[in-house]
């Protein structure tokens, strides 16, 4: 059964990683399935999930949230993964954000899904190709410029779901979760 790969991105940051998360599986023999959270109409034919947004104004974009919201009962009955991505700053964001890794407003939905993971990714501004509003949003913010993905900590999440989903394929048991939630 392929693995899903959702994503929700606005200026295609977060897409790119899902893509990346999505190479790296198939590099382990894994099939995917990456698409916009948006276009995902069920659930069924799935193994495991991978669902990511990206960061605006403190949260996830709508159709990751929705996406979250409508299949909750589907994915607490498959192995999950969440991750978020935004903050354009160097080093492990979530120290930079005194470890903080989803939003607030999601939390009991994350309790209720018991993702295996969930991880907080730097992201990438690029003021050039943003609308107006948030162009002057990330002004007022003061959100630094730049590309701040970094690609071998995304490969190295992608490896540890690779091996998981591997032993879950293999039926192998696996450790219950892996912690590193809030
Ligand atoms: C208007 C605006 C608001 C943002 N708000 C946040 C935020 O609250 N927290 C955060 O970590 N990153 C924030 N970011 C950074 C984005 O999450 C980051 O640029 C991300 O990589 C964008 O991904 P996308 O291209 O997939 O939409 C913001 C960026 C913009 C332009």
């Amino acid at each position: 059964m392929p693995t899903l790969i959702a994503h929700a991105s606005r200026y295609g940051a977060t897409r790119e990683i899902a893509e990346a998360i999505g190479r790296a599986l198939e590099k382990r023999g894994l099939a995917v399935d990456v698409r916009p959270a948006a276009e995902v109409g069920r659930l069924e034919g799935y193994g495991g999930v991978v669902l990511g947004s990206a960061l605006y104004s403190g949260g996830w974009l709508d159709d990751a949230r929705e996406f979250l919201e409508s299949f909750q009962d589907e994915l607490a009955a498959r192995d999950v993964w969440l991750f978020s991505s935004g903050p354009t700053t160097p080093g492990d964001p979530a120290e930079a954000l005194g470890g903080w890794l989803f939003p607030e407003d999601l939390a009991p939905l994350v309790s209720k899904v018991r993702p295996r993971d969930v991880i907080l990714f730097a992201g990438k501004i690029d003021p050039d190709v943003l609308g107006l509003q948030d162009w002057l949003i990330n002004r007022s913010m003061r959100g630094l410029a730049g590309d701040f993905r970094n690609w071998p900590r995304i490969e190295a999440w992608a490896a540890r779901i690779a091996d998981a989903l591997t032993a879950a394929r293999a039926g192998a048991p696996q450790a219950a979760h892996d912690g590193n939630q809030n």
